[in-house]
């Protein structure tokens, strides 16, 4: 039963022109979506490049590329409303999941989301930790997937995952390891420690580039961290490997640089550039792109179910704090950041 119907959202007003929170009148759950009422959304790298800008042409195909706008593709939080056709929901229900890119995202008290892009939180589960996972989670499965890694053939292969103490990286390794697999981690020393507790079976200090040492060893490549680092990471395939998946790829920028055609050429030419470095027999080459996968989300719901990932929370802000959140992702510091609209 929706009783209040104004909600509080955070607009990005534009690039360059900070956040406002503004009261907004809340929209009746259109057919299989339902209401909910954030307990906390996450902020994530995309989100503060949004903010600049980022990604608007590509993006404006989906509705999505125009200021005001609300960011935010991740959150947890309690059932208000059920349209029809919205599956077993009802007005209570303790849910998280994810939200595609759109201009009413999920940095708000209450947000419309497809009943399917959602799942049921686990009774005594805190609603806050749940929020940290579903985004970064789902990329990251499609970008293992995208590899040519699954459950069933990951069991002793050798992974070498880039950026592997961020979201994703933790994310991956934490999967990686549960499917038998044996993930190399690329890291900063500082996060050695936390990389070996989710999994990783050999960590490697990422501030000296260490790909030249590494030459035709992995099975698999994931690159979370720096799409320049693409190319040397391609060199660390061993023969007939699986693939390689970059989550770290420039499809947005190119378009949002070069417009549609010269967009569309560069985008053609930097994925061939970059398949043609692959060693003979590689099966995979993937830049994934986030969306709401119901695969993904299955693995998702399994592994939160067993209690086997999670992410470290690093900040929690109200709202109107959430500049503060912003500049934590922007600034790269540890644990993520959480926004907690009440
Ligand atoms: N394509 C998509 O749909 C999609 C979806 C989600 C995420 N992404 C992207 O995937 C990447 C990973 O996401 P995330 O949430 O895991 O980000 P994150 O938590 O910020 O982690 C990024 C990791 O990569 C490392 N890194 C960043 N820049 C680097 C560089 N230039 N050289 C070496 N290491 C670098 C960071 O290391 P330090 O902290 O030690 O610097 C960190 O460990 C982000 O760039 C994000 O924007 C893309």
């Amino acid at each position: 039963m929706v009783t209040n119907t104004i909600g509080s959202s955070l607009m990005c007003v534009g690039p360059g022109g900070g956040f406002e929170v503004r009261q907004l009148p809340r929209r009746k759950p259109a057919t299989g979506e339902i209401e909910v009422a954030v307990a906390a959304a996450s902020v994530n790298p995309i989100d503060v490049r949004r903010a600049k800008g980022y990604g608007r042409r590509l993006l404006s195909l989906m509705g999505a590329g125009r200021f005001p706008m609300v960011l935010g593709n991740d959150v947890a939080g309690t059932v208000t409303a059920v349209g029809n056709n919205a599956g077993a929901f009802k007005v209570g229900d303790r849910v998280y999941g994810v939200k595609p890119p759109s201009v009413e995202g999920t940095h708000a008290s209450h947000v419309l989301v497809k009943a399917g892009h959602v799942l049921p939180a686990p009774a005594g589960r805190d609603l806050q930790a749940l929020a940290a996972v579903p985004y970064s989670f789902v990329t990251m499965w499609l970008a293992v997937r995208g590899s040519g890694l699954t459950r069933q053939n990951a069991g002793g292969k050798r992974v070498l995952v880039h950026g592997a103490a961020g979201g994703l990286g933790i994310l991956a390794l934490q999967m990686l390891s549960r499917w038998g697999a044996q993930p190399t981690a690329i890291a900063r020393p500082p996060d050695f420690a936390a990389c070996r507790q989710a999994g990783a079976a050999e960590v490697l200090d990422g501030s000296i580039k260490p790909f030249a040492s590494l030459s035709r060893a992995f099975d698999a490549t994931l690159n979370f961290a720096a799409w320049e680092d693409d190319l040397a990471l391609l060199g660390c395939l061993r023969r007939d490997a699986l693939g390689h998946a970059t989550t770290v790829h420039p499809l947005l920028a190119n378009f949002d640089e070069l417009g549609w055609l010269r967009g569309a050429l560069k985008t053609f030419s930097d994925k061939r550039r970059h398949r043609a470095a692959l060693p003979e027999g590689t099966q995979n080459y993937a830049w994934t792109v986030f969306r709401p996968d119901a695969s993904a989300l299955q693995e998702l719901r399994q592994s939160v179910e067993q209690q086997c990932d999670g992410l470290t929370i690093g900040l929690r802000t109200p709202l109107a704090g959430a500049a503060q959140a912003f500049d934590h992702v922007r600034n790269r510091q540890r644990g993520r950041a959480l926004i907690l609209p009440e």
